[in-house]
């Protein structure tokens, strides 16, 4: 009987609570984001008016807050009852708005978070030196919360963030990348920012160290199930859901895994096009939509995907060893989330 009762009771949670959402998770961290959010106001100013300007054009567009989330719940999991990883979790989206700069520089994208590159209005050289200075300012915020460990885990991941970008960068265009490549891309200018984000905040919360390893574990296999689920969304996603223009990886030739599958699955048949249009970046409007057809028909979107909901197994999988609870239920829906999203 009890047994029947569960099982009705996990069907009800289920059924009420929406599939793939953050909601949960944005709930339970809403307090610590009023902080992390009115830290970041105050950190971001400067009385060189470009600065604020400039990154308030971005920091207000929105955004998902993903990563200070995580740093946040990563922190309360394992047991915070402090405020001790507010500093970390605005560093945390510091870093990320400064990469976002750096980014939209690099791939020349005229769309970020529904609203106008910062680099168009601005110009590409302010945008990379408010770029540099909201890292200072994560620095800043990383020193003032007083753990060197959390330091050490967060500057060691803006390094490899650069040589992610640095690494993609000398692969464009390449149409033989290999997967294990591309996985090595991924890891490092996108997972390893969640990975640190994640174990930071379990090591401010005074984690044991099984639990540090499993936080970043998780933040990693989420962070390649979210780039995962970006690369298919520049080929399978609106430019309206996703604030930012589909495309913008074609366009720029990068070799992202449902481009390399794509590929892969149309042989010969296609191989001037591809070579055309990735390899030496000559395009039309329409071969976007070409490629995009070719994505969906060869399955090379969903495959994709495929993929980004193993590492999403995986993140949930090592979240076995942390404290059962809310906060593991809103990680668990995070895992869904990044390989769902639509936006
Ligand atoms: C964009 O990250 C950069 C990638 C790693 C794909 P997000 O999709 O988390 O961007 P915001 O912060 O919500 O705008
Ligand atoms: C995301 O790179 C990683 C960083 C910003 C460091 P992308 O170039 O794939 O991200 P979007 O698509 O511009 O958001
Ligand atoms: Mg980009
Ligand atoms: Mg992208």
């Amino acid at each position: 009987m009890i047994e029947e009762q569960q099982v009705l009771d996990a069907v009800n949670a289920a059924v009420k609570r929406k599939p793939a959402s953050v909601d949960l998770l944005v709930d339970l961290g809403a307090a610590d984001m009023a902080g992390v959010n009115a830290l970041i106001s105050a950190r971001m100013q400067s009385p060189v008016a470009v600065i604020p300007a400039l990154a308030d054009h971005l920091i207000n567009a929105g955004g998902k807050r993903l990563r200070p989330l995580l740093t946040v719940a990563a922190a309360r999991l394992a047991g915070a009852d402090n405020d001790g990883c507010l500093k970390l979790a605005a560093a945390v989206e510091f870093i990320h708005t400064a990469t976002l700069l750096h980014d939209d520089v690099i791939d020349s994208s005229q769309l970020r978070r529904g609203k106008v590159a910062a680099h168009l209005i601005w110009g590409a050289p302010s945008s990379v030196l408010v770029g540099d200075y909201l890292f200072a300012r994560a620095f800043e915020l990383m020193v003032e919360a007083g753990s060197l460990r959390a330091l050490d885990i967060l500057a060691k991941a803006a390094g490899v963030i650069s040589e992610g970008e640095v690494l993609q960068l000398t692969r464009a265009h390449d149409l033989n990348l290999s997967k294990d490549i591309y996985l090595e891309i991924i890891r490092a200018k996108t997972a390893e920012l969640f990975a640190a984000a994640a174990e930071a905040g379990a090591v401010s919360a005074g984690a044991s160290e099984e639990q540090v390893r499993a936080m970043r574990t998780y933040g990693l296999n989420l962070g390649l199930a979210f780039q995962l689920s970006d690369d298919a969304l520049d080929y399978g996603g609106t430019t309206e859901d996703l604030g930012k223009n589909a495309g913008d990886d074609f366009r720029e030739g990068k070799a992202t895994l449902p481009l390399l599958l794509a590929i892969a699955a149309t042989g010969p048949d296609e191989s001037a096009f591809w070579e055309r249009t990735v390899g030496r970046r000559e395009q039309t409007e329409e071969d976007f939509q070409r490629a995009r057809d070719l994505v969906r028909e060869t399955g090379a979107g969903e495959a994709t995907l495929e993929m980004a909901a193993g590492f999403a197994r995986e993140a949930k999988t090592a979240l076995g060893c942390m404290p059962a609870g809310e906060w593991r239920v809103a990680l668990e829906e995070l895992a869904d989330f990044a390989v769902s999203r639509s936006a």
